[in-house]
């Protein structure tokens, strides 16, 4: 155990540069694939020995975050007590998280936090589960808590829990995140995706009103030269914007190829989002938000995930900073980051009272 009988872990926030979504399973997941990216937008968790297991939530949006047995770190210390047993067993923590990645915001918040409750007791219980076990018990408590663990660039399947890291340059990319003034519930934007392709299929597949077409949309909103573009780089399909599905899903290999060369623009112009007709469906404010930023000259634009953070790639730096401030001035979002990408996912942050 640590001097002082405490442990701090620091988690990144993720984006998903590809979400392709499949069909609901049986369990009511959907099978995925999806490009993770973790960015340099951190929650802290620290984890100390206690008489009971509590949670104390601070910062950024803390009031929203449930403070009983539904928080997703405290159902993370009971899998991974119920996975090591032995003394864990009888031991009891409090966890106190300091948050700065905004709740339901499409940035897996939650999962950090599940994922530095993991690594923040591994230590504390000197449980010595390596990172691969750390893994499985994280695919227990959510989808993308195993990637919290992780970090850099990774390909996850199944629900997300199934990771396999990219291999590319060490490329800085720069992003904007415009934070909306709002949050979204990733079931109900799941469910949303279904019922909207429920309704394309019920119409013969073709988008059911000229409503509800910017709706289905094309997970990238065009701009420029990429009009009419696929968000995995391909050209259009006959018939319009590409559908909500189900359809096959794979690996974009523009996506990838793009990671590879390590330019922002091919990054920019080959991001994708199956969630994101869904997210604009439910939270219609995010329409103008993306389509300011790719006015203000951003490479590429997407929803984070289930929503309602919006993110943009910047080429460098200097463009990510001019891009936050005209951002923040266009009235489109509560306020604006600048982070990059990708960070590593979580570590442990030394002792204050050791370290020099
Ligand atoms: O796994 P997690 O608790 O983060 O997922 C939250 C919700 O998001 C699930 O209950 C489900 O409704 C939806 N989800 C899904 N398919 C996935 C991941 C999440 O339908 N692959």
């Amino acid at each position: 155990m640590r001097a002082g009988g405490a442990v701090t872990a620091r988690v990144p926030a993720k984006l998903n540069l590809q979400l392709a979504v499949g069909p609901r399973r049986a369990d009511g997941y959907h099978g995925l694939v999806t490009v993770f990216h973790a960015v340099s937008l951190f929650d802290e968790v620290t984890a100390e020995p206690a008489s009971q297991d509590g949670v104390t939530v601070t910062g950024e949006g803390a009031d929203r975050v449930p403070a009983d047995k539904d928080n997703l770190a405290l159902r993370a210390v009971t899998a991974l007590r119920a996975a090591v047993g032995g003394a864990a067993r009888a031991a009891r923590v409090h966890i106190t998280i300091t948050k700065r990645i905004p709740v339901a915001a499409g940035l897996a918040g939650g999962s950090a936090d599940a994922a530095g409750a993991l690594v923040a007791c591994n230590e504390l219980w000197r449980s010595g589960l390596d990172q691969q076990q750390l893994g499985t018990v994280a695919a227990k408590v959510g989808s993308d808590v195993a990637f919290a663990l992780l970090g850099g660039t990774a390909v996850g399947r199944g629900r997300g829990e199934q990771l396999t890291p990219a291999l590319a340059p060490a490329t800085a990319y720069h992003w904007v995140l415009a934070f909306a003034d709002g949050q979204l519930s990733t079931p109900d934007v799941y469910a949303m995706l279904d019922r909207l392709r429920a309704r394309q299929a019920g119409a013969g597949g073709e988008p059911p009103s000229p409503g509800a077409k910017a709706e289905l949309g094309t997970g990238q909103p065009s701009r420029g030269g990429a009009r009419g573009e696929r968000g995995d780089g391909q050209p259009p399909r006959a018939g319009g914007p590409r559908k909500v599905g189900p359809r096959e899903i794979e690996l974009s290999a523009a996506l990838m190829t793009a990671l590879r060369s390590g330019d922002p623009t091919r990054v920019g112009r080959a991001l994708s989002n199956d969630l994101q007709p869904a997210a604009v469906a439910l939270f219609p404010a995010l329409r103008k938000t993306l389509a300011a930023g790719l006015e203000l000259g951003a490479l590429g634009a997407l929803v984070a995930g289930s929503g309602p953070t919006c993110a943009f790639l910047a080429s460098n730096a200097n463009r990510a900073l001019d891009l936050a401030v005209s951002l923040s001035g266009a009235g489109v979002c509560r306020s604006v980051a600048r982070v990059t990408g990708p960070v590593p996912g979580t570590v442990i942050l030394p002792d204050p009272k050791t370290a020099k």
